[in-house]
């Protein structure tokens, strides 16, 4: 019997870590003026029902698209003008919780922004970032990276050709003294997105444990965002940063979030949904069950399995 439950367990952690999907934006870019339309498409890497999902820059809000800001079906969510108020980061995520790579978008009131490609860009490829001006304009652009000029065009069009690692970073351009927003170009990471494997191996945990998470890989950053508040944030603000990852000592209930790695470029690692439990609510694990559960029975035997050999 305990030989089936932890097979049941192995296979379901290989199940998280395959889940995936990727977000597309429609146009590929990401910004955008008020009142313009934006497509965001949920690429299954693996089956599951996606939902976008967003974190607003104004207000801090994380929602999805089912909750008024957009148009939701089969994995894409349409948004018909957007307005200031829309800028953020969005990604899809599953029912179980995992999530995909996540993309910044900008909605501006300014009269001139930058047209730069939203998602990673593939190592070896021309980009062509084009200033855009909100009313006609006969005048040149100016281009900058990170903080830097770089050059003068009057088609207001700077191709990057053959870009490459060199080319990541931060560009915006200015018309007439008006300044774009700035956004990223990011270089796509050649390596699959690396594993997050958190130990104890489980989904369920009672308080007062230690919990490392770990990447596999250094440079990137353990997120969570937390069942209870609501809250978004790096491994350095609840946790130990350690070179693979992170360890949190001593979980509480507020511990329970979803936890995934992400690179510098924002992209991400499966997610793990962690619940922790006090030590006197085990019943409560078992009852009411909940919709999760229904679709998950080995839940509690992974419960079951963490009592036996924890306590
Ligand atoms: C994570 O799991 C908890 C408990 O099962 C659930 O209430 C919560 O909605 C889940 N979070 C996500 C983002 O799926
Ligand atoms: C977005 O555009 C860039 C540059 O045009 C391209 O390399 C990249 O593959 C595109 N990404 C998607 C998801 O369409
Ligand atoms: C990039 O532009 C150069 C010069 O116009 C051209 O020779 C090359 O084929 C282009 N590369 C790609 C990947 O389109
Ligand atoms: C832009 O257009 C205006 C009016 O049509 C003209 O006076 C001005 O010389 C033009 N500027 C450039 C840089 O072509």
């Amino acid at each position: 019997m305990k030989t089936v439950l932890l097979l049941l367990l192995l296979s379901t952690c290989r199940t998280s870590a395959n889940s995936r999907a990727s977000l597309k934006v429609i146009p590929n870019w990401s910004q955008f003026f008020e009142y313009e339309k934006i497509t965001l498409s949920c690429d299954e890497i693996t089956s599951g029902e996606w939902t976008v999902w967003r974190y607003t820059t104004e207000g801090l809000k994380l929602s999805d698209c089912t909750s008024g800001w957009g148009t939701e079906s089969f994995s894409t969510c349409e948004m018909k003008t957007v307005k200031r108020s829309n800028s953020g980061v969005y990604w899809c995520q599953s029912t179980h919780g995992h999530s995909s790579n996540a993309i910044n978008i900008a909605v501006s009131e300014n009269p001139v922004i930058l047209q730069i490609p939203a998602a990673p860009v593939v190592e070896g490829d021309n980009i062509t970032l084009l200033c855009r001006t909100k009313n006609p304009s006969n005048r040149s652009a100016d281009f900058f990276k990170d903080g830097t000029f770089i050059k003068n065009e009057n088609t207001r069009r700077m191709t990057i050709y053959q870009a490459s690692k060199a080319h990541q970073g931060s560009y915006k351009c200015s018309i007439g003294g008006r300044d774009s927003p700035s956004s990223w170009l990011l270089i796509q990471d050649d390596a699959e997105p690396p594993t997050l494997t958190p130990s104890p191996n489980t989904v369920q945990l009672f308080e007062y444990k230690n919990l490392n998470l770990n990447c596999g890989v250094q440079g990137w950053t353990v997120k969570r965002f937390t069942t209870f508040a609501k809250d978004l944030s790096s491994c350095k603000a609840w946790g130990q940063v350690i070179s693979h990852g992170c360890v949190l000592h001593t979980t509480k209930q507020p511990d329970s979030a979803v936890y995934w790695c992400e690179s510098p470029t924002q992209q991400r690692s499966n997610s793990v949904n962690i619940t922790v439990y006090g030590r006197n609510s085990h019943q409560r694990t078992m009852s009411p069950p909940t919709e999760e559960d229904e679709h998950h029975p080995y839940d509690d035997a992974m419960a079951d399995v963490t009592t036996e050999h924890s306590f």
